[in-house]
């Protein structure tokens, strides 16, 4: 049997994030996909100065879990460039998209061509064990068995076309065993165990807490008593960051005439150590703190409201971890009305990384646990 290798996959509204084998490979892709019609589109100037494979993941996806089958796709930053690019609705189910395992399958078959899987040609066979997560919503309907099974019932090929250093490469994808894991719950295991699942966090394990996860698009809080997500009293409300910072783009367009690439910049604005909220007009060092200020306040008072609306509904809770990005970018902002209102038990990551990448490292604790409880397992009989 081919060798497995673990992938720990956390398709995020805003971003996908994984973590692969040994923990010796991490992506972040933009979730942003772009049909292509054609087989062999035209390659500007731009494109094909593009050295890096994520810069230009151009693929064409082969999978009978897809609903539309055999399309050609740009993802992540190359698709941003494209004028039909299509970012994920909040309304939509992560389970129920082919957007979602475009951008997994991408994500497999770009760590695939760099492992040591075998390879006939320019066809290389791949084989995964997957932890991934749905939205609590999700698994509470019951759609994270139908996604397991069509991720595990199936080869899918990604076969990438005019995408650099891999042009075509093709990837045969099977999975050796998939697992999906309701978000909340992960976030859980994160902040209380270590890569072992040994508890790090005595003092947590046992008491009720929520996880107040603020993405792109979406935010869930998740209610944990008895060491369990309560699935009833979890919530998940379509209000993420992302429209504040285009807000924020969009007023310093057209207050200052200055174009800002992407909402990366303007995170990157708001939440660097030097010089925060200023940016150059016309080589004048300029403060935009009264547009950030106004839009993410407001922001921070919408999140507030539904951070009180869970605690009232679950008053015996001890304290509320903010993760996701949003709650990097809008840590101060909630301090500041906690301190000023409620005064709720609240804690945040200084890190923005382990806030964004909280979920994928859960999944990688989770999978790689079931991987060495599972080899453990077939060890055991043959040694008797
Ligand atoms: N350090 C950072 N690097 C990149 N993006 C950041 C950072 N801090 C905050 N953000 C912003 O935070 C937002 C949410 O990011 P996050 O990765 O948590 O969302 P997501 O998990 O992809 O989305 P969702 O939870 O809605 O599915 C994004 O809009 C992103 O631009
Ligand atoms: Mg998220």
């Amino acid at each position: 049997m081919t060798k497995s290798r673990i992938a720990a996959v956390d398709v995020g509204n805003d971003s996908i994030k994984a973590i692969f084998g040994e923990l010796e490979y991490e992506m972040n892709i933009p979730n942003i996909v772009a049909r292509d019609t054609e087989d062999r589109p035209v390659i500007g100037i731009e494109e094909l100065d593009t050295k890096e494979p994520l810069d230009g993941i151009h693929i064409k996806v082969h999978s009978p879990a897809l609903k539309e089958n055999n399309l050609i796709y740009r993802v992540g930053n190359l698709a941003a460039k494209s004028n039909n690019a299509v970012e994920l609705d909040p309304g939509s189910s992560k389970s129920e998209e082919d957007q979602t395992l475009i951008m997994l399958l991408a994500a497999l078959a770009l760590d695939a061509v760099k492992g040591d899987f075998p390879r006939t040609k320019n066809v290389i066979d791949a084989n995964y064990t997957l932890g991934t997560g749905l939205p609590l919503r999700e698994v509470k309907e019951g759609k994270d068995a139908g996604y397991r099974s069509k991720l595990i019932g199936s080869v899918h090929q990604v076969e990438f076309l005019v995408t650099p250093k891999y042009q075509g490469l093709k990837v045969n994808i099977k999975f050796n065993e998939v697992k999906v894991y309701p978000e909340g719950f992960a976030a859980f295991i994160n902040l209380v165990m270590d890569n072992h699942l040994k508890i790090i966090n005595k003092d947590l394990i046992d008491k009720r807490i929520l996880i107040q996860d603020i993405g792109g698009l979406s935010t869930d809080i998740a209610v944990i008593k008895n060491r369990n997500v309560d699935d009833d009293k979890a919530q998940g409300f379509n209000l993420g960051v992302s429209e504040s910072l285009e807000a924020i783009r969009e007023e310093i367009r057209t207050k200052h005439g200055v174009e800002l690439d992407s909402r990366r910049d303007v995170v990157e604005i708001i939440t660097r150590k030097n010089d925060r909220n200023h940016i150059m007009v016309k080589g004048s060092r300029t403060s935009v703190h009264d547009i950030t200020d106004r839009i993410l306040l407001d922001l921070a008072k919408k999140q507030y409201r539904l951070l009180r609306n869970v605690w009232q509904k679950n008053s015996q809770t001890e304290i509320c971890y903010f993760v996701g990005g949003g709650a990097h970018v809008l840590k101060d902002y909630l301090k500041t009305l906690n301190n000023n209102l409620d005064g709720y038990n609240i804690e945040f990551f200084e890190d923005d990384k382990e806030s964004i990448w909280m979920m994928a490292n859960a999944y990688y604790k989770l999978i790689t646990d079931f991987v060495r409880r599972t080899e453990k397992q077939k060890a055991a009989p043959a040694k008797s």
